[in-house]
């Protein structure tokens, strides 16, 4: 076991809401996916694991058993995806300009009422995306430092493993008073 997992076990213990079982799981941006086995039994469901970098999702196939599916795609265009999520998990998706354009692409592709499950690194990380968020139309639920979270790194550099937590639920979109003129008008 990765020396993280049960950290990031109690994390997902502490701040999921209850979940219906067997849920559809995405991880954005899984990497090796050490937490794959963590997240599976946590939810009791099935993930699929995407990572842009072909080397590090054939390590992935090797470090998990089975339970996951793994494939190489930028999570900066996720229109290949066929179907939809109950949740999205991102672990330390290193959040920056682009990562905006990655949580949209999550957003469309989770169920109404899915959730959103980000753990990052440090401060500046979880005040952009507290920032970002509502804006695409998540409704934040959680958003604070995660007591569970352990440091790596060290002098300057350190840095806290799931240090922040985020849970956002996605927002059923109200129409606009346009968008309603609009459909009455194609009726
Ligand atoms: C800091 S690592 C986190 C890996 C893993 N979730 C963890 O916490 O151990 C960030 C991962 O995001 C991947 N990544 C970065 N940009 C990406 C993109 N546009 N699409 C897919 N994966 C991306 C990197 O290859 C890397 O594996």
């Amino acid at each position: 076991m990765f020396e993280n997992n049960e950290a990031y076990k109690k994390t997902l213990e502490k701040y999921v809401p209850k979940f219906p079982l067997n849920p559809r799981i995405l991880n954005l941006g899984c990497g090796v996916c050490y937490e794959g086995t963590e997240i599976v039994n946590h939810f009791k469901g099935t993930m699929l694991g995407l990572d842009d970098k072909e080397y590090i999702i054939n390590s992935a196939k090797t470090n998990n058993n089975g339970s996951t599916e793994f494939k190489v795609i930028n999570c900066r265009d996720l229109s290949s995806l066929t179907e939809s999520f109950d949740i999205v998990i991102q672990r330390h998706p290193l959040v920056s300009g682009t990562w905006q354009e990655v949580f949209k692409q999550g957003y469309n592709v989770t169920k109404e009422k899915g959730l959103l499950f980000a753990t990052l690194f440090n401060l500046n990380e979880m005040l952009y995306s507290k920032k970002t968020l509502p804006k695409i139309g998540y409704k934040i639920l959680t958003c604070e430092q995660n007591p569970y979270a352990t440091v790596c790194g060290n002098g300057l550099f350190k840095i806290g493993t799931d240090g922040f937590v985020i849970v956002a639920k996605k927002e059923i979109k109200k129409k606009t008073l346009i968008e309603k003129l609009k459909e009455k008008i194609r009726k």
